[in-house]
Formats: structure tokens, C-alpha cells, sequence
């Protein structure tokens, strides 16, 4: 390859910019020319694509969010639309394109290369970690952190008051955020869509704890893809066993941010291997990590199948609870 671009699409994820820092120091490490798609698809099909150097990914390691611009795109789920967009690539002569995105923005790159024969490498960037054939995704580590960092505060309030909150946060249909944040937060409770919520034993157990003085105080996380209005239907029921509980909904906080150590290893190592397997002929794949190794997951893959939540780490996260 003599020339590659680089894009981040759907909802952003602290992390983003170390791995298109990754993509761009390694491609130029290797001769090889890289642009910078501006705002995910949106640039593609408008053509706004700028070339990258080594000095323009500079002191962007720490930053949240991602300098290219991101966007969720409804057109690109139109193929003559995808066929444009690749259009505009090849006018500049780019050979191949590195996306990093959500389980969507890679469904659109499958099809994108199904159709158009361009090269394409998904690198897995999303806050949710809800993208089949990865451990890990960009973002998740420091979205967890961020969470416990509002619930460790919102502990004193329930604590001060001896009030439950009921906490959602985010994982669109998942709820591997919600499980993660549960377990670290010592959550008394924690309700994911992949398993049925009863309402009426959530409440039942709370309030037998309240009666044996294990507590009357406490943390019920709640993933924002349970059924449409689950949070309000637990505190109504709660609020009918004697407690007064509050809902407290983090929303975007968990996107923004420094992303964590953790995320900034993952993100150069995923931006440098994306650029690695593309050199080795690969294409039509993302970068995943599976125990802790880089590995080579068919981007076909992740429109067949949905990643499943481990059931163990929600039993141990039952087993933890009060
Ligand atoms: O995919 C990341 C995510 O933050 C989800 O957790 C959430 O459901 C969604 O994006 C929100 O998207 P938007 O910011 O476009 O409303």
C-alpha cells in the first residue's frame, strides 16, 4: 500500500485518538501514506479528507473524544451511497481504509468492502463493549471508571440519607457496562437486559434487607437497554416497600474524558496492529482482543452473531450483593 485513510464513526469513545495516532505513526513508519476522514461517513461520502503526518496526531494520546470528528450516518445504509464514498477514496488514491467504531460503523465497512473491493480493517472503539468477537473495545475501560467515579459520589448521598439510587447507565442493548460498574461499585442490585428483571423480587429483597438491618441505604445500577421505563417501574416498587428511592441517570458523562491507561495501550496497540494486518494482506476483518491477544475476527462475523453477556460474572456479581 502506498496510501491508507483513517476514520472514527458512531458514538465516540476516549480512546480514539491514540488509536488513529496509532494507525497514522505506524503506516508512516512503514512509507506508507495516511489520510484523515473527517466526521466517520459523513466525510467519506462528502470527500472531506485531509492527509495526517506525525506531527498533527502530536499530544493527542490523552485527549477524549476523537479530533477527526465523529457521526452517526443513516445515508451510508445506502449501497449506492457506499459505492460514492469509495469513489471519493480512490480519487485521491487511497487503496485501503481503517475504520474505528461501534458494532454498526464496522457492519457498515463490511459491506462497504462486500461491495466496492476496497481493503478495509475495523478496529472495535465504543464505550458499550458490545462488539462480537472481542473481549475489549475501546473506551469501556475508561467508561467504566467514569461511572464509578459518579456513583462512588452519588454512595455518599445515599449513604448520608440512607436513600436507594437507582443508577442507569449506558451499553445501548447490552448490559456490559451495567455489570462492570455493578461489581466495582458494589451495587446492591444491578438489572441487564440479557436477563429478565423482576421488578417485584428486586423490591421484596430490598426491602427484607431494610427490615434485617443490613441496610437501608444503597446502589442499584440499571442498564439503559432494559424494557423502555424499567428504572421508573423499580422505583414505583420499591417506593411501595417503604423506601424512597432517587434516579439518577449519568448519560454522556460516560463517553467524555481522558481515556485511562488501559484504553491508551489497547488503542495504540489495536491503531498499529490495524495498519500490521492490512500489510500482511488482510482485509474485511477487525483487530479483537482475545485473552489478552491480538486477534483477527471476520468483520461477516459480527453481523451474524451477538456477543453474549458471561453469565458467571453476573452470578458472582449476585453472589456479591448484600
Ligand atoms: O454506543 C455508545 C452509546 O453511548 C450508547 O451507550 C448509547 O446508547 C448511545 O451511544 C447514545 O448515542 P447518541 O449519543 O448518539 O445519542
Amino acid at each position: 500500500y502506498k496510501s491508507i485513510a483513517v476514520l472514527t464513526s458512531g458514538g465516540d469513545a476516549p480512546g480514539m485518538n491514540p488509536a488513529i495516532r496509532g494507525v497514522v505513526r505506524t503506516a508512516l513508519h512503514h512509507g506508507i501514506k495516511v489520510y484523515g476522514v473527517q466526521r466517520g461517513y459523513s466525510g467519506l461520502i462528502n470527500g472531506d479528507i485531509h492527509v495526517l503526518s506525525s506531527k498533527g496526531v502530536s499530544n493527542i494520546v490523552q485527549k477524549g473524544g476523537t479530533f477527526l470528528k465523529s457521526a452517526r450516518c443513516s445515508e451510508f445504509h445506502q449501497a449506492t451511497i457506499r459505492a460514492n464514498a469509495a469513489s471519493q477514496l480512490r480519487k485521491l488514491g487511497i487503496e485501503a481504509l481503517i475504520v474505528i467504531g461501534g458494532d454498526g460503523s464496522l457492519t457498515g465497512a463490511h459491506l462497504f468492502e462486500e461491495e466496492t473491493g476496497l481493503p478495509v480493517i475495523g478496529i472495535p472503539g465504543t464505550i458499550d463493549n458490545d462488539i462480537f468477537g472481542t473481549d475489549d473495545t475501546i473506551g469501556f475501560d475508561t467508561a467504566v471508571n467514569t461511572a464509578l467515579n459518579a456513583i462512588d459520589k452519588i454512595r455518599d448521598t445515599a449513604d448520608s440519607h440512607e436513600r436507594y439510587f437507582l443508577v442507569e447507565v449506558m451499553g445501548r442493548s447490552s448490559g456490559f457496562l451495567a455489570v462492570h460498574v455493578g461489581i466495582a461499585a458494589g451495587a446492591e442490585m444491578i438489572a441487564v437486559p440479557e436477563f429478565a428483571v423482576d421488578v417485584e423480587a428486586i423490591s421484596l429483597q430490598l426491602a427484607t434487607s431494610k427490615r434485617k438491618g443490613l441496610g437501608s441505604s444503597g446502589i442499584i445500577v440499571v442498564a439503559e437497554g432494559n424494557a423502555p421505563g424499567l428504572t421508573n417501574r423499580i422505583a414505583e416498587q420499591m417506593a411501595h416497600h417503604g423506601h424512597t428511592p432517587y434516579v439518577s441517570i449519568l448519560g454522556h458523562i460516560q463517553r467524555g474524558g481522558h481515556p485511562s491507561g488501559h484504553d491508551r495501550v489497547l488503542a495504540s496497540c489495536l491503531g498499529a496492529k490495524a495498519v500490521e494486518y492490512l500489510l500482511a494482506g488482510y482485509s474485511d476483518m477487525m483487530v479483537g482482543v482475545n485473552q489478552g491477544q491480538v486477534v483477527d475476527v471476520p468483520l461477516d462475523n459480527l453481523t451474524r452473531y451477538r456477543k453474549g453477556l458471561d453469565p458467571e460474572l453476573l452470578k458472582i456479581a449476585l453472589q456479591l450483593h448484600k
